[in-house]
């Protein structure tokens, strides 16, 4: 006798897996939704993937039910060599000839324009993402974190950079996947052709943090991207407060500047560290990776136990810290009157 609740079980869990799967084509981090002509191209390229290998189990299952069911007096039959040269040879043939054509055609609009309009240095790190503008430009590099902006409907370089390890840089509703390999520039050319915040994840498994490793890419209308640059261009302000210079004073005290830049204040210096650049950083959506909102409280959270938000990481913890001294710390980097 079966067990009815057990059943029922089953076709719960059975519904809740299918329901997963199904949320799965949202659009969040999802190749199936695509939102730039690379990532259409390669959704098409799938479905024409998906539709024709649904086609041959299809034909296959029928032949087998022919081969099973069907009487043998009204069977047609076929000598061997005439199914082994149709069924072997010239329809694999003909099918992987046509679909490496197209695979090969479809490869210029993934590729994209030799010459893109813009160029970012993207750098994968354990465990977060360097994210530069006008690397090579004195004077004018921006540097974030976990957060690249571009133009809408602009064709954008990145170059990938890794100095540690094997990254593999994703976002699916735009592009496809590309490594970040250490000694080694590779180049993805991603678009949005409308507005947007696009998720995306570190698709190679990196070291502990491997899956707190995502970062997103938000695409604006020009007139914004340009303003958010030219801020992003200036440096930071000096403290205003009280509070803020208490801030400034805890952050050289406890020699954040070994890792962090906070470019232009109180003369703490610019180049790049092995931490993220934290000169505007209230402007970011995230932290910690794309893992944590960004808000006063997370800020003070990752100072104080880095180590438990993100075990591993470069990051020491500052336990030591009491909660003044975090809240100064605080409104000094979201540069807060
Ligand atoms: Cu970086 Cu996985």
């Amino acid at each position: 006798m079966h067990d009815v609740s057990l059943i029922n079980r089953q076709h719960r869990t059975c519904l809740a897996a299918a329901l997963t799967l199904l949320t799965g084509c949202g659009g969040v981090q999802s190749s199936l939704a695509p939102k730039g002509p690379a990532a259409a191209e390669i959704a098409h390229l799938s479905w024409i993937m998906f539709i024709g290998a649904a086609l041959i189990l299809l034909l296959v299952m029928v032949l087998a039910w022919y081969a099973m069911y069907r009487a043998p007096d009204k069977r047609v039959p076929v000598t061997p060599n005439k199914l082994i040269m149709a069924g072997g040879l010239a329809f694999p043939a003909i099918t992987l000839t046509a679909l490496l054509v197209y695979g090969v055609w479809s490869m210029g609009s993934i590729r994209g324009a030799p010459q893109p309009e813009l160029t970012i240095d993207v750098t994968g790190k354990q465990w977060w993402w360097e994210v530069q503008y006008q690397r090579d430009v004195p004077g004018a590099a921006v540097s974030t974190a976990n957060e690249i902006r571009i133009p809408v409907g602009v064709q954008v370089r990145l170059r990938l950079h890794s100095n540690d390890v094997i990254h593999s840089f994703w976002v699916p509703n735009l592009a496809g996947k590309m490594d970040a390999m250490p000694g080694r520039v590779n180049s993805l050319v991603i678009q949005a052709d409308s507005e947007g915040v696009f998720r995306g994840q570190c698709a190679e498994f990196c070291g502990a943090q491997h899956a707190r490793m995502a970062f997103f890419v938000i695409a604006q209308p020009r007139g914004e991207f340009e303003a958010w640059m030219a801020q992003q261009r200036a440096p930071a302000a000096a403290p205003a407060s009280e509070l803020g210079r208490r801030g400034a004073q805890i952050f050289r005290d406890n020699a954040c500047m070994e890792c962090h830049t906070v470019r232009g204040s109180d003369g703490i210096a610019v180049e790049t560290r092995l931490g993220p650049d934290l000169t505007h950083i209230a402007n970011r959506t995230h932290l910690a990776g794309g893992t944590l909102k960004n808000n006063r409280d997370n800020l003070k959270r990752i100072i104080a136990d880095s180590q438990g938000v993100k075990p591993g990481s470069h990051m020491p913890s500052f336990p030591d810290l009491g909660a003044d001294e975090l809240e100064a710390l605080a409104v000094y980097l979201e540069g807060s009157p």
